[in-house]
């Protein structure tokens, strides 16, 4: 069959490798892809957020499955577009990515099934806005209602921190229409985590723990980031916090959706804070998450295609997924600056030295290739994700990649994986 993945970051370069195993798939193609993707998929310069581009390609390549990977085409409709055209697509409708794409949405989901999260209300008008910052006091947590490229949610530790964001929100736009609602929410104390699940809109299919690192420095400190590295399993989602996931906050979302006429299939991303054997919701996505979607796809046994595929068709029957016993790490190598602004077209130099060690694999993501040379063009440039028998191992076979690559003002955390290491002790 052939395949079409849309995007061309760390995630779709995870999703490409795993999905370029199955002896199902004869070919596939990536919109737009980047260098490391070139090597397993024919990459064709459609960006990622042209829809009609891309309908046009899936029809007249006779494309037998598309698999979205960012969040902005799911919240433009691409899949609604496809579908009603008969062409299989993973991913949420429209409407169902609104999970993602409107903070008060995926609040107001949760309020109605019960669904553990932190109190919150939503505001149109900075003055009441401000007045509950007020009333609630601080720390308080302001998040613009829309997609913001993941700037839009402010942890104030002060009312003047939060009141300045309800400023820059509200008053200000910094983030246009995205901000023109907010929601301001409880500040919940615990241990971060991603969570993830197949679905069709009835069934679902849970893959294994996962854990990303959000903060740009060591130690958890400076801004936030798209995710700084990641690792699975995560030891802080033990047997009873999984079933807990599964049972509190997986099935009553999916069963929650459908019954408000708004079934959502393709991936569910659930990002949780974990505290005294509690797991709450602190954002919905719509999508795999980048990066723990390189060390998931890295320990992932089962063939992901059938399992894309009976989503996207609405017969998900597969009960279990099979995974690798290894740990898996990935460092992600970002460009000096990164999450502001970074000079571009640095030429990266050992990609081929880490291409030999074992068990490594090097995820590109804002990279691309300037007189045959590889260099960075984006924020996070790499994915360097080892496996070994255990995180520890895992870790120190990420390093020793990570060790092996180098450009002009790289950055790059020393600390992931470590979170995991206190379990073990
Ligand atoms: P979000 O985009 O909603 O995932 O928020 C980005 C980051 O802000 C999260 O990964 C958390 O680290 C933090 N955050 C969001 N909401 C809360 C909350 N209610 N309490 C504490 N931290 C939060
Ligand atoms: N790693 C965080 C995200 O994908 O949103």
């Amino acid at each position: 069959m052939k395949v079409l993945v849309v995007g061309g970051g760390g995630r779709e370069h995870a999703l490409v490798w795993k999905i370029s195993q199955s002896p199902l798939v004869g070919k596939i193609y990536c919109a737009p892809g980047n260098p490391g993707i070139k090597e397993l998929a024919e990459c064709v310069s459609i960006a990622a957020d042209d829809i009609d581009g891309l309908f046009v390609f899936a029809q007249e390549n006779a494309i037998d499955l598309t698999v979205v990977g960012p969040e902005i085409p799911l919240t433009m409709g691409i899949c609604d577009r496809f579908r009603n055209a008969g062409l299989d697509i993973f991913g949420p409708s429209k409407a169902a990515a609104q999970i993602e794409g409107s903070k008060g949405f995926s609040k107001d989901l949760m309020a109605r099934y019960n669904i553990p999260t932190a109190a919150y209300q939503s505001f149109t008008d900075r003055d009441a806005a401000v007045a509950y910052i007020k009333e609630q006091g601080a720390p308080i947590v302001v998040k613009a209602d829309g997609l913001a490229a993941g700037k839009g949610v402010i942890v104030a530790m002060d009312e003047e921190t939060a009141i300045a964001a309800i400023e820059d929100i509200m008053v200000e736009s910094v983030f246009g229409d995205a901000g023109s609602s907010v929601v301001i929410e409880e500040f919940m104390e615990g241990e971060e985590a991603s969570f993830f699940a197949f679905t069709d809109g009835k069934n679902i299919l849970p893959l294994d723990s996962s854990q990303d690192h959000k903060r740009v420095f060591d130690n958890d400190e400076g801004l936030n980031t798209g995710g700084m590295g990641a690792y699975s399993p995560a030891p802080v989602v033990n047997a009873e916090i999984n079933a807990q996931i599964i049972d509190k906050i997986v099935r009553p979302t999916i069963a929650g959706m459908a019954s408000d006429g708004c079934p959502y299939s393709g991936i569910l991303y659930v990002g949780l804070m974990i505290k005294d054997g509690v797991a709450r919701v602190v954002e919905f996505n719509a999508r795999f998450g980048d990066p723990e979607a390189q060390p998931l796809l890295a320990r992932m046994k089962s063939d992901i295609v059938p399992v894309l595929q009976a989503c996207a068709r609405g017969q998900l029957n597969v009960s279990e997924l099979e995974w690798h016993d290894k740990a898996a790490v990935c460092v992600v190598m970002a460009s000096g600056g990164y999450p502001g602004s970074f000079e571009k077209e640095l030429p990266i130099g050992g990609l081929d030295a880490a291409d030999e060690i074992d068990d490594l694999i090097v995820f590109h993501a804002g990279t691309t290739e300037k007189d045959g040379q590889v260099v960075n063009n984006g924020g996070r440039v790499l994915g360097v994700t080892g496996l070994g028998a255990t995180v520890e191992q895992a870790i120190t076979k990420a390093y020793e990649g990570v060790e092996k690559i180098s450009w002009d003002k790289v950055h790059y955390r020393n600390d992931i994986g470590q979170k995991a290491l206190k379990y073990f002790k």
